[in-house]
């Protein structure tokens, strides 16, 4: 895994830019597979002020989201589906229908996971984008999810729920179950850019960096893939600090 350390949350979202950029410019037809979270959000505004400036095409780019809470709609403010087209897909000029994330009203689970994993099969992503949970895992694969998991539905767990909370007015009404990419959909990126800032991840990052790959912490998987970069600032990095110096 290369690592990259910033300064700053913004230079964080600066090297982000730039790996994704070259992306897209390099393939005006790239599939991005892209994450919610706070972290990615500066990578996304940098997307949105160069296409503004710049002109940089989405035409004919499309989207693969990680994950989708369950029981909510895509126009409940705190689904996945509305952060993307809030925070990306209505400032750039990309088609809503090329934009993929998973259907948060499916009655049918399973059906819906069928229908996720046969999409992610013709849509391999080009570039993946990856926020990293304090506990590290990665979409809503927490620990112990195994590593040749596909789309599935996940019961949050207690650490998650209490991280996510603060983007809902109550705990109590951040949802329970989630559908997410599994792990080795996550895997079959061609590249990985996994972003990681303050040092509430810190711990998650040493696991996912330095220590044994193992179920106990998902993100540590991504040690085993041929592309992948991760972005954090220093603080992210404290317990890493030695190893990449
Ligand atoms: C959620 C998302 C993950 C994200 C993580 C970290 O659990 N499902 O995809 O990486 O939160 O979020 P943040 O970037 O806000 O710290």
């Amino acid at each position: 895994m290369k690592v990259i350390v910033t300064k700053d949350y913004e230079e964080m979202s600066d090297a982000a830019f730039e790996i994704m950029s070259k992306t897209v410019s390099e393939n005006p037809r790239a599939v991005l597979g892209l994450a919610t979270g706070s972290t990615p959000l500066g990578l996304y505004s940098r997307m949105v002020a160069d296409h503004e400036k710049n002109g940089t095409s989405y035409k004919e780019i499309k989207t693969v989201n990680l994950d989708e809470y369950i029981g909510l709609d895509s126009d409940n403010k705190e689904s996945y589906a509305y952060f993307m087209r809030k925070n990306l897909f209505d400032f750039i000029d990309i088609k809503k229908e090329n934009t993929n994330i998973e259907d948060g009203t499916a009655e049918d689970f399973s059906a819906e996971c069928e229908r996720y994993n046969a999409l992610l099969s013709v849509l391999r992503q080009d570039i993946q984008v990856l926020g990293l949970g304090s506990n590290g895992h990665i979409a809503f694969n927490e620990p112990g999810t195994p590593f040749d998991s596909v789309t599935h539905v996940v019961s949050l767990s207690e650490s998650t729920i209490k991280d996510n909370s603060r983007l809902f007015d109550s705990i109590d009404d951040v949802p329970k179950k989630a559908f997410t990419m599994g792990l080795s959909n996550i895997m079959n990126a061609k590249k990985i850019i996994i972003l990681a800032s303050g040092e509430n991840k810190a711990k998650a990052v040493y696991g996912m960096v330095k220590g044994k790959i193992c179920v106990d912490v998902p993100a540590s998987i991504l040690q085993n893939h041929a592309d992948t970069t991760l972005i954090c600032d220093a603080s992210a990095a404290k317990l890493i600090e030695e190893f990449v110096k």
